[in-house]
């Protein structure tokens, strides 16, 4: 456990605020006024935050008039409502990954005039693609202050911008001058209930890379990094096709033997009472491998994570102490599906431990070297996965966000 000093903050209270600012759609009390102040004071605390230049190019629109709240309720179900709407009447009741969020997404979009108050955040300015600072980057902090001080005093919000599919019109109805960029709508209400749970994310340890992309660490690392940290590597790639085809084809072992420059095939064990082997939890195969400075050798894999349809891991050698652990994910993302292949080396005996015990000081250079080397042959797979799949897009998608 890190030792921080006091700092009179209260470092939990913090953290709670922060892990359980929910999108709040379901919980918004739609009966129960807003006092115009809580919002003021909650601007004053967001427009803390920092911006390019130090420049103070905010505004920020808070609409109270059920008139104008209608039209703006109005607008949101035109450019997305109505999708919402009927994407949470097709996927009622089939357990859709969504299902949850679009029944929440939808209720917003019937009842967002009734929402006590909508507030548009807007800035100075208008993107140029210049890369400078000052712009979204200069907004998107402050507002997210704002709802986090708005959930420490009992109000919810939910970050939106479906309405911008209407920017144009929304400007129109709220007087937003031309050369002003409206960023989000956030709906303000106070929630009903206590408390919120925090959501499902990645660990950090999985999206986090010390000195160098795609670099990651299962523990400390030492200085000098260690086999023993669980040094690891991971490769994404967004592939136009559904979600099942592309699980078909990572859970076909040998499929990834095309692309890769090291492993060069794979084949189920059959198990003790016959039954031909294949993709699930507790099944094994023989990976096939080669390498300049190797040779040619084949290592026992015990299928350990698994998932149908969206995780599929392995590990290599011995379960209980394995050479390295190897996982495919597959996650539906905006009409795309996002694939994952990650690695973390150890801590079992393997080639590369057989080669840190000949060379010890120069452990660091050969876990960095290796990581390297399985990145590419990783991407390698995974280009080859997305290369060999096609996809013709569906006329009347809208709203990715949402899918
Ligand atoms: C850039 C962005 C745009 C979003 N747009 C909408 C939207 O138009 N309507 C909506 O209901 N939710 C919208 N959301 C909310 C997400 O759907 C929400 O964050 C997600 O469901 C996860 O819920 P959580 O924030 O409680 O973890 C948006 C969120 C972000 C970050």
């Amino acid at each position: 456990m890190t030792d921080y000093p006091d700092t009179g903050i209260d470092v939990a209270s913090i953290d709670k605020a922060l892990t359980t600012t929910r999108a709040v759609r379901l919980r918004l009390d739609l009966e129960r006024p807003v006092d115009d102040q809580i919002i003021y004071d909650c601007i004053d605390i967001a427009e803390q935050a920092p911006s390019g230049g130090n420049q103070g190019s905010r505004r920020w629109v808070v609409v109270r008039d059920p008139a104008v709240k209608a039209r703006i309720a109005e607008l949101y179900m035109a450019t997305g409502g109505e999708f919402m709407l009927g994407a949470r009447d097709k996927i009622a009741g089939t357990g859709h990954p969504q299902e949850r969020v679009m029944q929440s997404a939808a209720h917003l979009a019937e009842h967002l005039a009734e929402v006590p108050a909508i507030v548009i955040p807007t800035i100075i300015g208008v993107h140029d693609g210049s890369g400078r600072p000052g712009l979204f980057d200069s907004v998107i902090q402050s507002v997210w202050s704002f709802c986090v001080a708005l959930r420490a005093r009992g109000l919810g919000t939910a970050w939106t911008t479906a309405i911008l599919g209407k920017r144009d019109e929304l400007r129109e109805v709220l007087g937003v001058p031309d050369g002003n960029t409206q960023i989000a709508m956030i709906p303000v209400a106070w929630y009903t209930g206590t408390d919120f749970t925090t959501a499902p994310r990645y660990p950090a340890r999985e999206i986090t890379y010390l000195d160098r992309y795609a670099h990651t660490w299962e523990s400390g690392p030492s200085d000098p990094p260690r086999l023993a940290d669980g040094p690891g590597t991971v490769v994404e790639v967004d592939i136009k096709a559904p979600t099942s085809e592309v699980w078909k084809l990572v859970t076909d072992i040998g499929f990834g033997a095309r692309f890769s420059d090291e492993f060069t095939g794979a084949r189920w064990v059959d198990e003790d009472d016959g039954t031909p082997g294949g993709p699930r939890l507790g099944a094994q195969f023989i990976g096939a491998n080669t390498h300049p400075a190797i040779g040619e050798w084949e290592v026992p894999c015990f299928v350990h994570r698994y998932v149908e349809g969206k995780e599929f891991g392995w590990c290599t050698s011995d379960p209980d102490d394995p050479g390295a652990r190897w996982r495919f994910e597959v996650a539906s993302i905006a009409g795309s599906t996002r694939l994952r292949y990650s690695v973390i080396i150890g801590p079992g005996p393997s080639g590369i431990s057989a080669a840190i015990a000949s060379m010890p000081d120069k452990e660091p250079r050969i876990l960095f070297r290796r990581i390297e080397e399985h990145r590419a042959n990783m991407q390698r797979v995974v280009d080859g996965i997305k290369a060999e799949l096609h996809w013709e897009p569906e006329p009347d998608r809208a709203n990715p966000i949402f899918e």
